[in-house]
């Protein structure tokens, strides 16, 4: 179907295009989700020096739970968004001392924690546990607004809704991981907001925008 070809072909070119990140490789949930924390609001190139620190100063939750937190912050500076290391601090402390270390591992007890919302619930669910749900964000909404041709405004809340759904079906059971990093690497590296390189795209052939001239027409955000 062509959701079997949406699927395989972003994952064929995420195997092609491969992107060597520390977070990458790894299963351990602690170090999944402190990554994802820092990249939130953070552009990788940001991120990655902060990511080996902290890993290198707190190897596992519980060296993180037991951390002063005045240290956790100062090693936090210069990154922004502060409540983003003091929820880092107290959900090491919740998973060491209320949870007896053990990390969640269902997308409704990670979207639980302080901190996760569904993007990164979605992310560690997959990268860590093989949980497939698809992560959804402004790249996803873009991609998916494009190839299949969706107008639903993406500021809506029926929008979002209806590119979740559509989300969730694409992603494979069978490597709902790879296929999350995958999309999140095509929408920053290729099917980018402006001038993206259809002619070099792979899904082109199918692709809805870019069959009908609409690529700079989607994704549909209206401002309100
Ligand atoms: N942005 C958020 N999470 C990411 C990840 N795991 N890899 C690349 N970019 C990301």
């Amino acid at each position: 179907s062509d959701y079997q070809f949406f699927s395989f072909k972003i994952l064929q070119w995420y195997e092609q295009n491969p992107r060597e990140l520390p977070w990458r490789g790894t299963t351990n949930p602690y170090k999944i989700w402190l990554s994802e924390i820092i990249l939130q609001q953070t552009r990788i190139a940001q991120g990655l020096p902060y990511y080996e620190k902290f890993v290198k100063a707190y190897p596992t939750v519980k060296d993180l739970a037991i951390a002063p937190e005045d240290e956790v912050l100062r090693l936090w500076q210069g990154l922004g968004y502060y409540s983003r290391a003091r929820n880092l601090h107290a959900c090491a402390k919740h998973i060491w001392f209320e949870r007896g270390g053990e990390f969640p591992n269902t997308y409704k007890d990670l979207l639980s924690l302080k901190g996760v919302g569904s993007y990164t619930a979605a992310a560690i669910g997959s990268f860590a546990f093989g949980i497939p749900k698809a992560v959804v964000d402004g790249n996803v909404f873009r991609i998916l607004a494009r190839y299949f041709g969706i107008e639903t405004d993406i500021a809506s809340g029926k929008g979002k809704k209806e590119f979740e759904a559509l989300a969730d079906q694409l992603i494979p059971h069978d490597n709902p991981g790879d296929y999350n990093q995958a999309i999140m690497d095509f929408g920053s590296r290729l099917c980018v907001p402006i001038n993206p390189n259809c002619e070099e795209c792979p899904l082109n052939s199918n692709c809805f925008a870019f069959n009908n001239d609409l690529v700079k027409a989607l994704p549909v955000k209206i401002n309100k």
